[in-house]
């Protein structure tokens, strides 16, 4: 029987494999591993591609946010206002320089921060707005940024599903104040380890990010500020640079696959994802929406198809988070997401044979359901 796990990332690494192994063995002849040339043409090329002018390269991207947050001015005590259909990693990157996560709800069409329910949750403590980009959809950058303005709020957006998303043909991660990326092995462009990178257009909020990740260093051994230890580090950031020219190529392979999952479950029950006017998403997951999640899961996984649930809790219902963050007494739209969601194998490495076999089995679970 086939078997197709639901995520892949040696796939990725043996579709490079010359490319890939040929930056490693160049990085450990040249005798620097830690912060050299890799990382800053890295810094530079991923800065290029987003159109933005600084990219500086950090540990992961749970550091990523959290340093952005920083730069931007956000302190212990303030509130920084996101959503809980999320990773986890986005509020631990809140609440690990102190500041206190307040939770918006979201919008059933994007399943990204609904712009209408920022305002009410706005307070004197009230200091940024964290949106994500989750499963590679652009949230609605231009009405976050709107009320940004209006209430004096920074803007870091959370691009660690959504490398090369785009609104109105302009990449995401060059519409807020910074932008947090993270190059975990699955994402869109994943490094093979850990790794993050800080975006901005200021120089002063770059500056900033770097001088954080080493120690608050200005220059070797002399201390600015305090900071910690977060380093993209060199065999990462030239695994990246083999992996980045094939960005674009890939997420539009993720979108025709995508396309292929929506045709064969059209007309059942299963909502598909919808493209929505003016974004590009980056198809990171593609999830789709059922009523009968357990009876879907199973009958894929029969078949040999991995899946997966982003997420079976939303941050408010964690045991770590539930009963103490700001908002969480109102997000319907948030918590009827989460109850539906089912994610499908999705990377562009997926064969032609493997996509075949996953529409074929989704076209029969409608049938057996009598939906089509
Ligand atoms: C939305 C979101 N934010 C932040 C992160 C954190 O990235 P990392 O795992 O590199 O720390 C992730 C990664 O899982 C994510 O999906």
């Amino acid at each position: 029987m086939l078997v197709i796990p639901f995520a892949n990332p040696k796939a990725q690494y043996l579709a490079r494999k010359l490319e890939i192994d040929a930056a490693i063995s160049r990085t450990l002849e040249s005798g620097w591993y830690i912060l050299g040339q890799e990382v800053e043409r890295f810094e530079r090329e991923f800065a290029k591609f987003l159109g933005v002018n600084f990219c500086v390269g950090v540990g992961n991207g749970t550091d990523a946010l959290a340093l952005a947050l920083l730069s931007v001015g956000v302190n212990p005590g303030h509130e920084v206002i996101t959503v809980a259909n999320t990773a986890i990693a986005t509020i631990a990157a809140i609440e690990q320089i102190g500041a206190i996560p307040v939770l918006a709800d979201v919008d059933l069409q994007t399943r990204c921060l609904d712009p209408k329910t920022i305002e009410g949750l706005v307070t004197s403590r009230t200091k940024a707005i964290v949106p994500v980009h989750l499963f590679g959809q652009p949230a609605p950058m231009e009405d976050i940024n709107a009320l940004a303005c209006k209430w004096g709020l920074k803007v870091v957006e959370d691009c660690a599903q959504a490398h090369g998303a785009e609104i109105l043909g302009k990449k995401v991660g060059s519409y807020g104040d910074a932008a947090a990326f993270s190059f975990y092995p699955t994402k869109n462009l994943g490094a093979l380890g850990d790794g993050g990178a800080v975006v901005t257009n200021s120089e002063e909020t770059a500056e900033t990010v770097r001088q954080i990740r080493e120690y608050g260093w200005t220059t070797r051994f002399v201390s600015n500020r305090p900071g910690v230890n977060s380093r993209l580090d060199e065999i990462q950031a030239a695994v990246l640079r083999v992996k980045l020219p094939f960005l674009d190529s890939d997420n539009a392979r993720r979108r025709s696959i995508a396309q292929r999952y929506e045709k064969a479950i059209n007309s059942c029950l299963l909502v598909s994802p919808k493209s929505i006017d003016g974004t590009l998403t980056a198809m990171h997951l593609c999830v789709i929406e059922c009523q009968d999640r357990e009876g879907v899961k199973e009958f894929l996984e029969k078949e040999g198809i991995g899946t997966a649930i982003h997420y079976p809790m939303s941050v408010h219902e964690q045991p770590a988070y539930t009963g103490r963050l700001r908002g969480e007494e109102y997000l319907p739209c948030t918590e009827l997401l989460s109850k539906k969601n089912l994610s499908l194998p999705m990377y562009p490495e997926l064969t032609e044979l493997e996509v075949r076999h996953i529409c074929s089995v989704l076209t029969q679970w409608c049938r057996t359901e009598g939906h089509a």
